[in-house]
């Protein structure tokens, strides 16, 4: 899958967002559909947003604070 070893950076605004958790989207970081099309198993992480801010989005897929990046990718 194709996953990065560093999380995506966003200036997110208010709302309800759908991240993708399965590396296949090609509108990363959000669900762009690609985890039906390509049967991963995998199904897009809901996140409400309170307010428009910078967020850290997880890209390597092992974070434990979905969709957070948590910093597990710097220990794989
Ligand atoms: S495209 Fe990856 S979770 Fe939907």
């Amino acid at each position: 899958m194709p996953y990065h070893n560093i999380p995506t950076i966003v200036e997110e605004t208010a709302g309800i967002k759908y991240y993708c958790t399965c590396g296949e989207s090609a509108k990363k970081p959000y669900c762009d559909g690609a985890h039906e099309r390509m049967n991963t198993g995998k199904e897009p992480k809901e996140h409400i947003v309170d307010e428009d801010r910078r967020m850290s989005i997880c890209d390597c897929g092992r974070t434990s604070n979905s969709p957070m990046c948590d910093g597990a990718h710097s220990k794989m």
